[in-house]
């Protein structure tokens, strides 16, 4: 493959792509657990033809998938072409397609096969040996989380959980455990093989482009922290609004629900990262530690508070984007009186000196109106308005919104004057657009994980006491709302903006924004 490769200098003279830079990744194997499953086919394949496409894998670097379904090598190379030419964000160049293709390679059978695992470690000693050195071993196990423990156990078994002169790491991806207690069970099943530094636990919001932001903008910048306390801050409201159902995966979805999927790992993690004390180093157990600390300080609601700081729904048909679809419990694979919540709203406070009084509002849910996900920093009033007596009706808080998608940026409302002789305010943004600024597009989140788990830099992965403290936010809320068998789940009509019952959950002053 082609080395890492430093921009030109044309580049670097324009300001708009100054400090793109491309960082130094080690030779590499990575194998792809459920390489043929649909997270590797929409998200990681592409992602790693995106990386090859800007230079920015390493000199040597070799893809083994691992995958049940019998394929011959060729076969599963057009499944590789295949994914790339559906979804990678960029058209595929054929010579950096032939090149990735050339360092890909095919192990078939199931997890459980002794065999899989001998005939990888022959792979992996096979690309050691043309390489005349140890490349790095990245396992990344796209898989139903029943076989991270066995994958795990079985690596050990065979000897692949180290190699002498080069780091080994393991990668999965949420779900992490069901609950605290099996989230404790699976962190304790992997530390028997592994070294927690060597654990790359994903959460794909973490390499969100607008999420990194949210930390530059903190801590780069003069201007936000001072206001970034209960004294200035009124309240935040995180939301993560999508536009689709649950697809094919109400197998998956029917056990999880919307808490589970998207509250307990990546809100959260926003709510962390938004509002933790500043690191003294961008490093990842300092970060680390900081958000650790913020999760720790709220305090779960009891069960008998569940039911005023939470709101649960589930989407009844309706019409979205201008197609009619099915409720929730219409879905094929969904039980007729399903329970399961496709829609969570929380109340949540962070109880510690910066931010005691503040409100947290989540809201998360799917066949919304829109798909939206933002993190809104609603400021306090002014004090004192002198306009009134010519006719001032306008001003209204600051807010800081990071929007993470669609149109990934930062804007920041402020109250201007309205062109007249009268002294009219009213809030106009001041914005900062990824597209505008930087000429690039901003890459998909995965790109900048499998990098960083490859370089070893575990910042934006998270580790096995913030994914307990984690649960132990959300635990409560479920076996409240498991207790709950008395009233029915509340419905919302798909395209709406959600249930009426999460207006209850916001206190005296507050409203949701508009999605
Ligand atoms: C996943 C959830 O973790 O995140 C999905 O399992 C959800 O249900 C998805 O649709 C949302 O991710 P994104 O990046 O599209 O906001």
């Amino acid at each position: 493959m082609s080395a890492t490769s430093p921009l030109s200098a044309a580049d670097t003279d324009n300001p708009l792509v100054a400090g793109l830079e491309r960082l130094p990744v080690h030779p590499t194997s990575l194998v792809i657990f459920g390489a043929t499953g649909d997270l590797a086919h929409r998200k990681l394949l592409p992602a790693l033809y995106n990386l090859a496409h800007e230079g920015q894998l390493p000199e040597r670097f070799e893809v083994i998938g691992v995958g049940r379904r019998s394929h011959e090598e060729e076969e599963f190379r057009d499944t590789v072409l295949n994914s790339i030419e559906r979804f990678s964000r960029r058209r595929p160049d054929p010579n950096v397609l032939e090149g990735l293709l050339n360092d890909t390679r095919y192990v078939q059978g199931s997890f459980d096969d002794d065999e899989v695992y001998t005939e990888l470690a022959r792979t992996l000693a096979e690309f050691d040996s043309q390489a005349g050195r140890k490349l790095d071993r990245v396992f990344y196990l796209s898989t139903a989380p029943e076989f991270f423990p066995l994958i795990a156990g079985k690596l050990g078994a065979h000897n692949l959980d180290h190699s002498d002169h080069a780091a080994v790491r393991i990668v999965i991806e949420k779900p992490f455990g069901y609950d605290l207690a099996s989230a404790r069970k699976l962190n304790a099943e992997l530390l028997e093989v592994f070294e927690e530094p060597q654990i790359f636990r994903i959460d794909h919001y973490l390499g969100k482009e607008t999420v990194q932001n949210l930390m530059a903008l903190r801590f780069a910048n003069a201007l936000f922290e001072p206001v970034w306390n209960r004294n200035y801050i009124d309240h935040v409201q995180i939301t993560a609004s999508e536009d689709i159902g649950i697809g094919g995966r109400a197998g998956y979805y029917e056990h999880s629900g919307a808490l589970r999927d998207l509250v307990q790992n990546h809100m959260l993690q926003l709510l962390a990262l938004l509002a933790m004390e500043p690191p003294t180093a961008f490093d990842a157990d300092r970060l680390r530690d900081e958000k650790l600390k913020v999760l720790e300080a709220i305090v779960p609601p009891t069960l008998d508070e569940v039911a005023g700081m939470t709101v649960r729904a589930q989407y009844a048909p309706g019409v979205v984007g201008g197609v009619q679809v099915p409720g929730y419990r219409e879905e094929a694979g969904v039980a007729p009186y399903s329970r399961t919540p496709t829609y969570a709203a929380l109340r949540l406070h962070v109880s510690n000196w910066r931010w005691a009084g503040v409100p947290f509002y989540l809201r998360t849910g799917k066949q919304l109106s829109r798909k939206l996900t933002e993190i809104a920093v609603i400021l306090k009033q002014i004090p004192h308005i002198a306009f009134q007596s010519s006719g001032s009706v306008g001003i209204q808080a600051n807010q800081i919104v990071f929007t993470l998608q669609p149109d990934e940026g930062v804007s920041v409302s402020i109250g201007a004057k309205i062109p007249g002789s009268r002294m009219r305010i009213r809030p106009v943004n001041m914005e900062f657009r990824y597209g505008t600024s930087f000429l690039s597009e901003s890459p998909e989140a995965y790109e900048r994980l499998i990098l960083d788990a490859m370089r070893g830099d575990a910042t934006l992965f998270t580790r096995n006491d913030e994914i307990e403290a984690l649960w132990g936010i959300v635990d409560p809320i479920l076996e409240a709302w498991d207790k709950d068998k008395s009233s029915t789940i509340p419905q919302y009509e798909a395209g709406s903006s959600g249930p009426r019952e999460a207006d209850a959950l916001l206190l005296p002053g507050h409203v949701w924004r508009r999605l």
